[in-house]
């Protein structure tokens, strides 16, 4: 059935998990999040990003997973990640998503505040969840300084500020986490985390998991974060074994035979993070 977030991470709030959302790119990556939230009796968050979503095309992602969660009693919400534009929002929101992120995070705090409160003013009434960012979730460039890396991390005050001021539902946090491909071993900072969780009652996201150690995941949920996005480590299970198949095979033409194991390995990756995230069984 399709839900809104804000009723799946109230639930994993009280029940100390989190739900995954994992980011779709095609058609079997989708049918891979939803088969493993099935197998594992998992509530699921699919996510698409702005340009995704206008890759595959608005309309047909969100028909393609109202027509899926109709089919299940698992839980299903359909996210969109990073809105920038609010053009964008007010699109997936007449498409039927059930939540967006607005995302202003790369603008000084007021700005932030206010390009989220607009968001929110669209989306709220719709019964819409809504999530905004504060701090900047970076890439993983090896440039920044550590300086740099603190400056763009979340401050509790600003935290408080920001969603008293936003009315969003959920936060997501800048705690040393960032985007794609780690080059060490992530360092989150955990401290800050209590301390953003003790200033603000909302619900708590953490972008950039693919890559952080599980015993650090396990951390940040028992201090309360609820909501945990993965998508490099799914687009790597994925392409690796469509690269290994081709490199096998170079008379293989028929697309069935090269995303569908693709798909399965995917598939396997959604269903352990399910477990670490402790959303396993939970339907
Ligand atoms: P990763 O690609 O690092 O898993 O991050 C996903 C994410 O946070 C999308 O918003």
């Amino acid at each position: 059935m399709l839900v809104t977030m804000k009723e799946q991470l109230q639930k994993a709030k009280e029940g100390k998990y989190a739900v995954g959302m994992f980011n779709v790119m095609t058609v079997e990556m989708l049918q891979a999040v939803i088969e493993a939230a099935e197998e594992m009796r998992s509530p699921v968050i699919v996510g698409t990003s702005e340009g995704m979503a206008s890759y595959i095309g608005i309309k047909n992602i969100a028909a393609m997973v109202k027509i899926a969660a109709e089919a299940t009693d698992i839980p299903i919400s359909l996210h969109l990640d990073h809105g920038t534009k609010l053009e964008t929002l007010k699109k997936t929101i007449d498409a039927g998503y059930t939540s967006v992120m607005i995302d202003g995070s790369k603008n000084p705090l007021e700005e932030n505040i206010a390009i989220t409160r607009e968001g929110a003013a669209i989306a709220s009434p719709h019964g819409v969840t809504v999530e905004g960012e504060l701090g900047r979730i970076s890439g993983t460039e090896d440039t920044i300084s550590v300086s740099e890396r603190e400056a763009s991390m979340t401050m509790p005050d600003e935290a408080e500020k920001f969603v008293a001021e936003t009315g969003v539902d959920c936060l997501a946090v800048s705690i040393g986490n960032a985007h794609g491909i780690y080059k060490g071993e992530p360092k989150l900072d955990f401290d800050r985390l209590r301390e953003i969780k003790k200033r603000v009652s909302t619900l708590l996201v953490l972008h950039g998991a693919s890559g952080i150690p599980d015993d650090a995941v396990q951390e940040a949920i028992t201090i309360g974060i609820c909501k945990i996005n993965i998508a490099t480590d799914l687009q790597v299970a994925f392409i690796s074994r469509v690269r290994k198949i081709l490199e096998n095979d170079s008379k293989i033409y028929d697309p069935r035979k090269i995303l569908g194991p693709a798909e399965e390995d995917m598939k396997s990756v959604v269903k352990n993070k399910m477990e670490l995230f402790m959303s396993a069984g939970k339907v």
